[in-house]
């Protein structure tokens, strides 16, 4: 019996190496690489490795409020230039703050600094007591090491970096914004691992407003970049997701409770 399972065993060992042999063969032939970042397999919100129990509104707003304000004032000690995009940009639009139905975030960096937090801040961690938190928690700041491939085919590795709550496992997307080398539309095209394609000039130079209360940038032409990924209505429309927006308190409230489909 014993030498049955050892012979088992070798033959997996076999197995494995030659798996680890055949990866480098199988890169140069442009497979897509594994994916990097796992999320919890009932809340892709989480990151599998922290997420011992999933929060529940209102602590789960929170801290997602909670990550975009530490993430925006780390990067600010550290020197690096980040913005807004995307779902968390419409939320700066409307009242500059996450929306109450959106559960991540998303901030993009250049490429160039993208490498550099590759290279001097892969897997710090930052301590932060902040807001109405009882005790401190820990952040931790992780780059993909997929991120220096610059095509759009690797789909299971689009997000480049992750600020990730230690505490409860909920994070924010972080990507970086690639300059396409041969796009049709000539010089100064940005692209991320998305598909999104703007030019710089939509991007650059960087607005200076604040989100959440803390200072950031957002892309110059915001409203374009806006109507276009969302469509002009999403800038008017003041119902949206079950939720209406209410001047007087810049900020989304609930409609009456509906049934589950109106939502
Ligand atoms: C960041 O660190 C983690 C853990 O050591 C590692 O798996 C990952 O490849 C690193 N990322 C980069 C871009 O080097
Ligand atoms: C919303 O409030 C602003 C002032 O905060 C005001 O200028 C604007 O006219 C209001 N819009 C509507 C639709 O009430």
């Amino acid at each position: 019996m014993k030498s049955c399972t050892s012979i088992i065993i070798a033959a997996t060992w076999a197995a494995l190496a030659w798996r680890i042999s055949a990866v480098p063969a199988a890169k140069s032939n442009k497979a897509p690489e594994p994916k990097y970042f796992r999320e919890h397999p009932y809340d892709v919100h989480y990151d599998n490795r922290f997420a011992f129990t999933l929060l529940d509104d209102p602590e789960q707003r929170e801290t997602i409020k909670i990550l975009v304000q530490t993430y925006l004032a780390t990067f600010r000690d550290l020197g690096i230039q980040t913005w807004l995009m995307h779902g968390t940009l419409l939320g700066w639009w409307w009242g500059k703050k996450v929306m109450p139905w959106d559960y991540d975030a998303d901030v993009q960096v250049t490429e160039a600094d993208m490498y550099f937090l590759a290279a001097y801040y892969n897997m710090t961690i930052y301590y932060y007591k902040y807001g109405a938190m009882e005790e401190g928690r820990f952040f931790q700041l992780e780059v993909n090491p997929y991120f220096v491939h610059r095509d759009q085919d690797d789909t299971s590795n689009v997000i480049d970096a992750r600020w990730i709550d230690m505490h409860s496992g909920l994070y924010i997307d972080i990507t970086a914004a690639r300059y396409a080398l041969d796009h049709k539309e000539g010089e100064g095209v940005l692209y991320d691992k998305y598909g999104h394609e703007y030019r710089d000039t939509y991007v650059f130079p960087l607005r200076d407003t604040t989100f959440e209360g803390v200072p950031c940038k957002i892309p110059y032409r915001y409203e374009e970049m806006l109507e276009a990924e969302y469509g002009k209505k999403s800038l008017t429309n003041t119902v949206f997701h079950g939720h209406r927006f209410d001047n007087e308190t810049r900020s989304w409230v609930p409609l009456e409770e509906k049934p589950e489909e109106d939502l």
